[in-house]
Parts: structure tokens; sequence; C-alpha cells
């Protein structure tokens, strides 16, 4: 048996879109594999109704699929489904690196994203890797065909608004193509996110994660947007955008501004009718080995 603690991650980072992730320091699904000659998957916790225990469909069978292996899943979610937090993304990359000890695979960091990316595509139809890259490899990582990791260690906020945005739903808000001057803003932003993680520079990384393409076709999907957005970053925030596919905000600040950027964020919210919670967290490692065992 192993059990592996699976982290909660933010993709996109405003113009990273499909390409930028961060691992957050919590919440986190809890992932158990036991061997087994069929897979059969069972889940509890956060929005355990929600997600089906069915191997076909569900982004855990397709890994061990994927990787051709079957074993007992247990999952306990704290990272729920559909709130733009890489739920999906941190069961695949759970039964990914778990899979990988079971049955002694031997597969590199790459060959672990490739697996687990292979669970979000029953999710959102794409195998993107900006979750499953940084929930595998921890910090912040940058993911095309292969990802480059980069250890990262800033500080951030994330509202929780009560609505459910399913990533298909969220993807389908999509422009198809881009004006070229939308493009040199957007290279110019994403450098200033890496730049900024590379400098530490809170300030440069709030700065590049501005997005008026991806960003503005979804945030009609998230009431409250503009007014908690408003607020997060009156109250302090460097940056504030739509965590993955939404429907969580992600706040980049300094540490001393999280009680008050998670304050705003909650009274924005509240401010255009929507309920809310937010949490304190920061950027966090990938997936950990927590047991092994025989049981
Ligand atoms: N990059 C993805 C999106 C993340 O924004 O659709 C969601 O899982």
């Amino acid at each position: 048996m192993i059990e592996v603690r699976a982290p909660a991650t933010s993709a996109n980072l405003g113009s990273g879109f499909d390409v930028f992730g961060v691992a957050l320091d919590k919440p986190a699904d809890i992932v158990r594999l036991s061997k087994a000659d069929k897979t059969s998957i069972s889940v509890e916790g956060a929005g355990a109704n929600y997600i089906p225990e069915d191997p076909k469909k569900n982004t855990a069978g397709e890994v061990l699929r994927s990787l051709g292996v079957t074993a007992r899943v247990e999952m306990d979610k704290g990272v729920r489904p559909s709130s733009g937090l890489g739920s999906s993304a941190a069961s695949a990359a759970g039964v990914a690196v778990a899979a990988n000890e079971l049955y002694d695979l031997g597969l590199s960091q790459d060959g672990l994203i490739d697996a687990a990316a292979q669970g979000e595509k029953v999710v959102s139809g794409k195998a993107h890797k900006d979750n499953v890259a940084p929930c595998i490899a921890g910090g912040f990582t940058v993911s095309d065909d292969d990802t480059t990791a980069f250890e990262a260690d800033f500080h951030c906020v994330v509202a929780l608004p009560d609505i459910v945005v399913s990533t298909r739903d969220a993807r389908g808000e999509l422009p198809s193509s881009v004006s070229l001057e939308q493009r040199s803003t957007t290279v110019a932003d994403a450098s200033h996110v890496v730049a900024g993680v590379l400098r530490n520079d809170i300030g440069m990384i709030g700065r590049g994660m501005r997005d008026d393409v991806v960003e503005k076709a979804r945030a009609p999907l998230i009431e409250g947007y503009d007014v908690a957005r408003e607020a997060a970053l009156d109250a302090g925030a460097t940056g504030v955008t739509i965590s993955g596919a939404g429907p969580a905000l992600l706040a980049v600040c300094e540490r001393e501004d999280k009680p008050d950027v998670a304050e705003a964020f909650v009274e924005g919210f509240w401010d255009a009718g929507v309920e809310s919670r937010a949490f304190q967290a920061r950027v966090g490692d990938g997936v950990q080995v927590v047991k092994r065992g025989r049981h």
C-alpha cells in the first residue's frame, strides 16, 4: 500500500494560460493505492458525491489504464471538484506517483506528468499539464510538451465563491484567436511572471498576471468577480487572477497583507451577493509519499 498527499494547484496565473502553474501548500487530497487484479475506486471527502467511481469515467482510472496497471484506489478529497484548484489533477497526479512507487515503474518526472495529464483529458477534453505538473514537481512550473519546474516561495490568498464552474464550460467561453497586439502583451506579461518568480519579486509576478484574453472571456461566469478582485487589489494584492478555470480567485501578495486580502475577497463577494470563503496559502511542494505498508 502507498499513501500520498497530492496538493491543490493554481493554473494559468493569468497570462500563462495552459502553461503556468503553482503548487499550493493547502488543501490537498490523500490518495491510497493497493495492488489489485482489477481497478476499483472509492471517493470520500469534499464533493465526493460529484465524482464518478467508475474507473472508465474517473481521472484516476484513466491514469492507471495509461500506465498499464490495476489497483484499488481510495481517495479522500481535500480539493473540491470544479473549484479551479486542480481537484482532478490532484487525483490524477496522486495516482500516477503512487502507482509508480507501488509497481516500481521507474517513471521520470516528465513521465509521471504525461501519465497524470491523461487523467485531465477525461475532465476537460485536453491533456493540459498546467495543474498536474506543479502537483507533481511542486513550486512554479512552465509546461508545454515538457515541464520546467522552478523553486518558488511566495504568498497568496485564494477565494472560493459558492459557485460551481466546470472546466469544460469555462473552456467553451474562450476565443478561438487573438490579435497580434494581445499576443505581444501576453508574452510581456508572462515573461514578467517568470522573471518575478526567479527574482522572488511579488510585485512583478502580480503585474505579469494581467490577462485580457482568457480572463475577460471567463469573468462573466463568476458573479462578483469584478468587486472581489478590486477589493483584494485595494487591500494590497499585487495581482489577482482566476485560478485555473475558476471560480476560485488567486491573489498574490506580501505575507503581512494576507489577512487583509482574505477579508477583502470575502467582503467583495458578499457585496455582490455571493457567499465565499478565503484562505491564506503559499507556494508548496508536489506530491509526497506519506505512508507505505501492507494495507
Ligand atoms: N488551463 C486550464 C484552463 C486549467 O484554464 O482551462 C483548468 O484545469
